[in-house]
């Protein structure tokens, strides 16, 4: 699926990717800046939060409990859109999906 992520400065970085691993690990292998990731991807770090944009929220599978706990505690204000990258799956999210790195991320 095409997966967009909308950076800092407003930019779009567009990424072709193969439905396998999760949008922060897409993130990673294409050096999109903005999504740390410092865990690796268990779901302990919170510094993988991005913000879908408005019309894809309904579109991805819920948060679980422990994305959903884990998001009270992001860097950046945590709003409707707020998910951890790292617990979306790509081969679950709709083609051309939209994505906000945060402006401050740690
Ligand atoms: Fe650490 Fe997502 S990479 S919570």
């Amino acid at each position: 699926p095409k997966l967009y992520f909308i950076l800092k400065d407003d930019s779009v970085r567009t990424l072709d990717v193969a439905p396998e691993g999760s949008v922060m690990t897409a993130a990673l292998l294409n050096n999109v800046p903005g999504v740390e990731a410092e865990c690796g991807g268990c779901c302990s770090c919170a510094t993988c939060h991005i913000y879908v944009e408005p019309e894809y929220i309904e579109q991805l599978p819920a948060a679980d409990e422990a994305e959903s706990e884990l998001l009270d505690f992001v860097h950046a204000p945590r709003q409707p859109g707020s998910r951890l990258a790292c617990q979306l799956d790509l081969a679950a999210i709709p083609d051309g999906l939209r994505v906000r790195v945060p402006v401050t991320q740690h």
